[in-house]
């Protein structure tokens, strides 16, 4: 009945039975309907659903034309963008590894005059483009960073600078998109129909991963892969909503956090995005799962102790690679004065497999619910293929949460705030 392979739920037995499960079949199946018919609250952001096999086709052209200009006369790409106007590309980066070409910075997630210094003298006798991401064309630490990273261009570079630009942003309205017609700056577009932590698979995140050198076609075949997989109303067919169930009853059994876990580091933005994916869509209406990250192993030796001992407020999820693409052997060693020849002949990989494995159980015998996310391996494929699965349960787990997963006003206080204390009209 079940694909186990991606979706691992063997060590949540003495948490759930399938009888709690499949009391949630009805109401999945209604906001299933509600997903893909658009009738749920949020339906002018469901343009992510059919993006897979909707997209754009003479934008995605352009992206890679656009992305191999920036390999051929670039050094370095600075992205700018905050919140879902980075993330996803970073995440995307950060885990496979591109050509190597051009090397990607990203500038506008925050509001650090160090973190501009270094990127400045960092990008300091090197050939550079840039590409401002902002649906909005407001947001203050992406406009800020645009300015200061404009005019260090416009000094460089003179009247070639436009030429150097390239500004993701709405198709017609906005301050950048009008500073980009002025300009002439080539431009990409933040669909309507999607918000920032569901633009991945838009111009958002693929003209910065393609310019990374990683290949977008097999990103999206993965994603469209997943969205056929996940375009299912049956819970008892569907991981995805699978996921978003047991995330719901793990909840209302008092469990409030959500602690994703990963054994990779190229996975640690992964787990950024997803944090920002399902904070911000969920933390609402003061409900929500409060989203937490760790990197295993090596904050087994910091939250381990409180996700083992601590408050049973915890569940987790395992972000697991299985293919162990680099082979590390661990040798015997004569001496053996370090005794580890109880390892000898195993890989690195087998190691961190194993101490995985021993956390989960360990963990699941403290009271935390495991869930696994098995990817067979760390490929643009799967990684498609996985982030459309989240984004898949994300939308189905606010709505069984009963929140609109789709806006985020509590974002929206503190810059009004700001926009005070700053004198801003
Ligand atoms: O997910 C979201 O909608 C937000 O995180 C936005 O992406 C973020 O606030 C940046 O907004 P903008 O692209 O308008 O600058």
């Amino acid at each position: 009945m079940l694909n186990k392979e991606f979706f691992d739920e063997s060590y949540l037995r003495n948490f759930v039975n399938e009888g709690e499960l499949g009391a949630w079949s009805q109401r999945v199946k209604e906001n299933h309907e509600e997903i893909h018919n658009k009738t749920g609250e949020g339906n002018d952001f469901l343009g992510w659903v059919d993006l897979p096999i909707n997209y754009d086709k003479e934008e995605f052209g352009r992206i890679k034309t656009a992305a191999e200009k920036i390999k051929n006369d670039s050094e370095a790409l600075v992205v700018i963008g905050i919140g879902g106007s980075y993330l996803g590309a970073k995440a995307v980066i950060e885990a496979l590894d591109g050509d190597g070409k051009t090397k990607i910075y990203f500038a506008g997630n925050d509001l650090s005059s160090k973190h501009m210094n270094n990127l400045l003298k960092e990008l300091e006798g090197k050939e550079v483009s840039l590409n401002v991401i902002s649906k909005s064309g407001t947001t203050t630490e992406p406009a800020v960073a645009f300015r200061i990273l404009r005019e260090w261009m416009e000094n460089k570079y003179g009247e070639e600078a436009n030429k150097r630009i390239y500004a993701t942003t709405d198709r017609e309205r906005g301050v950048l998109k009008e500073l980009a017609n002025k300009k002439g700056y080539e431009t990409f577009v933040v669909p309507n129909d999607i918000g920032g932590r569901y633009s991945v698979l838009t111009a958002v995140g693929l003209l910065p991963i393609a310019a990374a050198g990683i290949n977008i076609d097999d990103l999206m075949c993965g994603a469209e892969a997943a969205r056929q997989k996940f375009d299912n109303e049956n819970l008892a067919e569907n991981e995805a909503y699978r996921y978003a169930v047991y995330r719901n009853i793990f909840y209302q059994q008092g469990k409030l956090v959500e602690v994703l876990a990963n054994y990779e580091p190229g996975l640690h933005y992964v787990g950024e995005w997803w944090k920002q994916l399902f904070g911000e869509s969920e933390g609402k209406d003061k409900k929500g799962i409060f989203t937490a990250t760790v990197d295993f192993t090596t904050d087994l030796h910091s939250m381990g102790q409180y996700m083992q001992d601590g408050n049973r407020i915890l569940m987790e999820t395992v972000l697991s690679v299985e293919e162990d693409s680099e082979k590390i052997m661990i040798r015997s060693d004569l001496k053996n004065l370090d005794g580890l020849n109880y390892l000898a002949e195993k890989s690195l990989d087998e190691v961190n497999k194993t101490a995985m494995e021993a956390t989960i159980a360990a963990h699941t015998e403290g009271g935390v619910p495991n869930m696994i996310i098995r990817m067979p391996k760390l490929d643009a494929f799967n990684l498609g293929y996985t982030l459309y699965f989240f984004e898949k349960a994300c939308a189905m787990s606010g709505y069984l949460l009963g929140v609109n997963p789709f806006n985020q006003p509590g974002v929206e206080v503190y810059k009004k705030k700001m926009f005070v204390l700053l004198g801003k009209e």
